[in-house]
C-alpha cells in the first residue's frame, strides 16, 4: 500500500463542506428516491410485456448502426452482506449455479442479438452484479466469445465490471484485462473491523491494497472505490480512518453511498444491530468530513455521492456536460440504447424501461421457451422524458438550464412547472437553491439534499408513498 500524496490536488468546485445544523438536518430527512432512474422503478408494471419490449427493440434496430450499452447482470455471491440490497443470489463458490446461468444467459444474448441484425456495435459494456468474479476464468472466458459472436466492441470502448476484492484473484483480473476489460470497481464498503464484524462482510485492508495495485498494474483506468456511510458501529473517527486508508491507496474515483436501510424490502437486512446504527446527525456529519477530507486531498465532488481526481473521466465528463445518471450510479455519457441482460437486469431501449424476471425460476422458465424473459417495464410519456431530464441536470449538473430544457421539449418552463417552482422556491428561501430567470442552481447546502429538490419534479410520488408500505430509502 503507498502513502504517497495523491497525484492531482486541484479541487475547482466547493473546497470545503457546507455547514448544516440538526433542524436541517431533520427538516429534510423523509423518505424519497435516489433517481438512478425516472420515473424510478417502484413505477415499472406488468402491463409492459415481452411484445412491448420486441417492438422497442425493433425501433432501436432501425436505428441503424448506432453503438449499445450492454449491461450483464451476474447475481451470485459467495455470501450475502448483511446491509447489502443488491440482486444477489448467495451460493457458496464451487456450487455448480454458474453452469445454468451462463447457458441461459447466451439464450438471451441469442434472442436479443436476433431482434437487432443491425445494431452489433457497443461502446460501453458493464458486468454488475452479485459478483462477477464468482465467474472462472474460464467461464469469464465463455461469456465473452459467445457475447463476441453477436456483437463488437467499438475502439475506446469503455468495459467495466464490479469485483469483490476477497473472491477476486490476479488470474480473473489478468483474463479480464486481456478481453478487453478497461475500468473497474471495488466493493469495500468500510475498513474498520468493527464495522466489517457489524455488516457481516470481513475485508481485512491487504485484500483491498492488492486488487486495487494490481488493477493498476495491468492497466485498468477509473479505479473506483464502493464506500457506505450510516452502516452499524460507524463512528466519526472510524469513517475519517477507513477514508484516509482509501486515499492512501490513490483510486481514480469514490463513491460514498448513503446506507438504503430498506429491511422491509431485504430479509438480510433485519439481522443487522439496529441500535448502533449511527443517528441521522452523525450520518450527515459522516459524509461531510469525508468530503471534507476528500476535496483536500485533491478529489472533485461528482453529483450526489461520488468523488473523482481532476483528470479521471467522471470529471472531464462533469466539465464537458456529458454527466449521467443510470442505474449504476453516476457515469460518462450513454449510447442512447442499453439493453440488460441476466435476472434482474434493467435495460433502457427506445424510450422504455425493461426488467428481466428478478427470480431465477421465471428467468429460465421464459428463456427455455424462447421468450424474452421480461417481468415489467415502464414505456415513458413525453412529460416523463422532460422531468427526467430537468432530474438529470440537478442530480448530475446541479444547475438546470431553463432555455435548454425549453428548446429540447418545447415547453414554456414558468407555466408547464408552475407548481414545482412554487416547491423550489420555498427550498431556495431555505438556502437549498437559486432560482433564477435564466437557471435554478443548487448551492453547495442544497447539494446534500439534492434528493429533495429533485422530488420537486417528481410527479408520481405523492401518490407513491400515499400507501402504508414504505417505498424509498430515507433521503439522509
Ligand atoms: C454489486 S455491489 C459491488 C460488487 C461486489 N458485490 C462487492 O460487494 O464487492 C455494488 C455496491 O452497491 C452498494 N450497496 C449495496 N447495498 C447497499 C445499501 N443497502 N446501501 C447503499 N449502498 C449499497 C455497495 O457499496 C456495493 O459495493
Ligand atoms: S455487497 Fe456485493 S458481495 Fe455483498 S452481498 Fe451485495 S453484491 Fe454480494
Amino acid at each position: 500500500m503507498s502513502a504517497a500524496a495523491p497525484r492531482v490536488t486541484v479541487p475547482p468546485r466547493a473546497t470545503a463542506a457546507p455547514r448544516v445544523t440538526p433542524e436541517q438536518v431533520a427538516h429534510y430527512d423523509r423518505p424519497g428516491p435516489r433517481y438512478t432512474s425516472y420515473p424510478t422503478a417502484v413505477e415499472f408494471n406488468d402491463r409492459f410485456t415481452a411484445a412491448d419490449y420486441e417492438a422497442r427493440l425493433a425501433q432501436a434496430d432501425a436505428r441503424g448502426d448506432a453503438p449499445l450499452s450492454v449491461y450483464t447482470h451476474i447475481p451470485f455471491c459467495a455470501e450475502r452482506c448483511l446491509f447489502c440490497a443488491c440482486h444477489v443470489i448467495a451460493s457458496p463458490l464451487g456450487t455448480r449455479v454458474t453452469e445454468p446461468y451462463l447457458a441461459h444467459l447466451f439464450r438471451e444474448i441469442e434472442l436479443v442479438a436476433a431482434r437487432l441484425p443491425r445494431r452489433r456495435r457497443v461502446a460501453q459494456y458493464q458486468w454488475g452484479g452479485g459478483t462477477p468474479t464468482y465467474l472462472s476464468v474460464a467461464e469469464i472466458h465463455a461469456l465473452l466469445d459467445h457475447f463476441e459472436r453477436f456483437f463488437r466492441f467499438e475502439p475506446g470502448a469503455e468495459i467495466a465490471i464490479e469485483v469483490d476484492p476477497r473472491v477476486t484473484t490476479a488470474a480473473q483480473l489478468r483474463a479480464l484485462r486481456d478481453r478487453g476489460f478497461n475500468r473497474i470497481s471495488l466493493g469495500v464498503q468500510d475498513l474498520d473491523a468493527a464495522v466489517q464484524e457489524a455488516i457481516g462482510r470481513v475485508q481485512p485492508v491487504p485484500v483491498t491494497a492488492a486488487t486495487v495495485q494490481e488493477a493498476r498494474r495491468l492497466g485498468f483506468r477509473g479505479i473506483n472505490v464502493d464506500l457506505i456511510y450510516g452502516l452499524p458501529n460507524q463512528t466519526l473517527e472510524s469513517f475519517a480512518a477507513t477514508v484516509d486508508s482509501v486515499i492512501a491507496l490513490e483510486p481514480d474515483r469514490l463513491a460514498i453511498y448513503s446506507f438504503a436501510f430498506v429491511p422491509w424490502l431485504k430479509g438480510n437486512q433485519r439481522k443487522l444491530a439496529t441500535d448502533v446504527l449511527p443517528d441521522r446527525d452523525t450520518k450527515i456529519a459522516l459524509i461531510l468530513a469525508a468530503r471534507e477530507r476528500l476535496l483536500a486531498a485533491g478529489y472533485r465532488a461528482i453529483g450526489m455521492d461520488h468523488f473523482a481526481k481532476p483528470d479521471d473521466e467522471l470529471s472531464l465528463a462533469l466539465d464537458g456536460g456529458r454527466l449521467r445518471r443510470n442505474f449504476m450510479g453516476y457515469t460518462v455519457q450513454e449510447a442512447p440504447d442499453m439493453i440488460g441482460f441476466g435476472v434482474s437486469a434493467i435495460g433502457q431501449v427506445q424510450g422504455a424501461y425493461v426488467q428481466n424476471h428478478k427470480k431465477l425460476t421465471g428467468y429460465y422458465d421464459d428463456l427455455d421457451a424462447g421468450r424474452l424473459p421480461v417481468e415489467r417495464g415502464y414505456a415513458m410519456s413525453a412529460d416523463d422524458v422532460l422531468r427526467a431530464d430537468v432530474i438529470q441536470a440537478l442530480m448530475c449538473d446541479f444547475a438546470v438550464d431553463r432555455a435548454t430544457i425549453e428548446r429540447r421539449h418545447n415547453v414554456d418552463f414558468a407555466t408547464y412547472f408552475a407548481s414545482e417552482l412554487a416547491q423550489v422556491q420555498a427550498l431556495a428561501a431555505e438556502g437549498l437553491a437559486e432560482v433564477g430567470p435564466d437557471a435554478i442552481r443548487v448551492t453547495p447546502l442544497g447539494e446534500l439534499f439534492v434528493r429533495n429538490l429533485a422530488m420537486c419534479f417528481d410527479r408520481y410520488l405523492a401518490a407513491a408513498q400515499a400507501g402504508a408500505k414504505p417505498r424509498f430509502s430515507r433521503t439522509i
